[in-house]
This record gives C-alpha cells, sequence and structure tokens, in this order.
C-alpha cells in the first residue's frame, strides 16, 4: 500500500506513521527526518536545509523533490511506503504525481489529519523525540512512562529546535500559505481521506486504518 500523510505542524502525521508503517508493514519517508538525519551527519544538504528549518521555513523544492525522488527508488520502498511532511506545495505534489508516474506507481490514499489551529502550539511547544529511534511522546498528551527516556528503546528524548513559539509561528503561516491548497488539489483527484485528529491517539489510528483499508 503507497499512502500519503498531511496534515499541519503537530497535527500527529510523525504519532500515526510510526504506528501505521508496523501495522502495514510498510516504509516510512519522512522529508523532516531525512533533513534532520542530514543535519547530525554534517552533510552539505543538511548545512544547507538547517538554515531554514531552524526559522520554520520551507526548505526549497528542487532540493525536497530530488531527495525523495531518490527515496522512492531504494529497494525498501517497493513493499509500499508512507510519504510524511511531503508534498507540501503543489510544486511537490506534480513533482510527485510526475515521479509516481515514471516509476509506475499508484497512491492508495491521501490522509488528511485535522486538527483545529489553536490547539498546534501545545502540542508542538510540549513534544519531545527520542534522539535514538525518532519516537514522539509529549510532556502533558503523551508523557513516557519515565520522564526523558523513550519508552520504545530506552534512548534520551530531546526537544527539537524548530519547536519553539517563533518558530511554530512561521511553520504554522507556512502551512496556511503553501500546503493548505494541497487538500483541494488531492480531493479533486479523488483519493483524500480526512480524519479527525483531535482525539485520542489509537482512535485517530483506529479511524485511519478504517479509511485506507
Ligand atoms: P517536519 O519534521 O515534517 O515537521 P512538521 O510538518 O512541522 O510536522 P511535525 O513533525 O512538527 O508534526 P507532526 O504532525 O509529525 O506531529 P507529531 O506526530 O510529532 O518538518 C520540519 C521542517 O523540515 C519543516 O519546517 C521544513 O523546514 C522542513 N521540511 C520537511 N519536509 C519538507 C518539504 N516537503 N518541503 C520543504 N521543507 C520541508 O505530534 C506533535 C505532538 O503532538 C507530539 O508531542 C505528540 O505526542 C502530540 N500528539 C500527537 N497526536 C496527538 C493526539 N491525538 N492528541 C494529543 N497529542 C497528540
Ligand atoms: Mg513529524
Amino acid at each position: 500500500m503507497n499512502l500519503l500523510i498531511m496534515g499541519p505542524p503537530g497535527a500527529g502525521k510523525g504519532t500515526q506513521a510510526e504506528r501505521l508503517v508496523k501495522e502495514l508493514n510498510i516504509t516510512h519517508i519522512s522529508t523532516g527526518d531525512m533533513f534532520r538525519a542530514a543535519i547530525a551527519n554534517g552533510t552539505e544538504m543538511g548545512l544547507k536545509a538547517k538554515e531554514y528549518m531552524d526559522k520554520g521555513a520551507l526548505v526549497p523544492d528542487e532540493v525536497v523533490i530530488g531527495m525523495v525522488k531518490d527515496r522512492l527508488q531504494e529497494e525498501d520502498c517497493k513493499k509500499g511506503f508512507l510519504l510524511d511532511g511531503f508534498p507540501r506545495t503543489v510544486e511537490q505534489a506534480k513533482a510527485l504525481d510526475e515521479t509516481l508516474k515514471e516509476l509506475n506507481i499508484e497512491l492508495d490514499g491521501v490522509i488528511n489529519i485535522e486538527v483545529p489551529m489553536e490547539k498546534l502550539m501545545a502540542r508542538l511547544t510540549g513534544r519531545r523525540v527520542c534522539k535514538q529511534c525518532g519516537a514522539s511522546f509529549h510532556v502533558i498528551f503523551n508523557p513516557p512512562k519515565e520522564e526523558g527516556k523513550c519508552d520504545a528503546c530506552g534512548g534520551e528524548l530531546y526537544q527539537r529546535s524548530d519547536d519553539n513559539e517563533e518558530s511554530v509561528g512561521t511553520r504554522l503561516n507556512a502551512y496556511m500559505e503553501k500546503t493548505q491548497p494541497l487538500i483541494d488539489y488531492y480531493k479533486k483527484q479523488g483519493n483524500l481521506k480526512n480524519i479527525n485528529g483531535d482525539q485520542e491517539i489509537n482512535k485517530v489510528l483506529e479511524d485511519i486504518l478504517a479509511a485506507v483499508k
């Protein structure tokens, strides 16, 4: 199954993606995670991406599109994939359509997680992420069993450098301006599945699975 998950920053894309890829045995492709890995490895692309990400701005289309095109051709995508955080602009969506056509792949569904805008700031400023496996927690809404430690692998939890009020404000604006138009783009293609993301994490997962199966 080939899926795409979208929604504003903090909607729960990563939280649901972690669970969905296990449930459906598909590969998780998160462009945000790919950039964070590139930053950690100190690559040239990472350095370039960091300038944009810390401010909360989008990384330029030409950088992202090439990276995803290469990633989709790797062996582990053959069993199916879940794209998280890509596409984020109409340009990226068009490039994805072209790439999928070239590779003879079809998207089985586009999951759009809906959460009221006023709830996103608290979700993001309280988020903690595992340094080791990338699992996402929240100090109030989804606390780890032991403070500062990942439930899944025991790794150390940290706060993302773009999870501060200023960067989150810029990210929410970038979403409204550049990414929200994609809802209409995919609605026209006929495979959009709107999901209420303002519910308990397991209930959101249940609704997504029911919508894609
Ligand atoms: P990216 O890493 O994709 O960040 P984002 O889109 O801002 O989304 P987040 O990861 O912040 O939110 P999420 O929806 O995954 O929420 P999560 O599940 O963690 O991108 C980062 C940056 O990289 C961008 O700003 C940009 O610079 C660059 N970039 C990436 N892709 C790009 C692209 N295609 N083009 C250009 N630039 C790109 O949940 C958030 C919190 O809420 C957690 O604490 C979680 O525990 C909690 N939570 C989750 N679900 C619930 C629930 N149901 N109830 C209560 N709390 C919940
Ligand atoms: Mg995420």
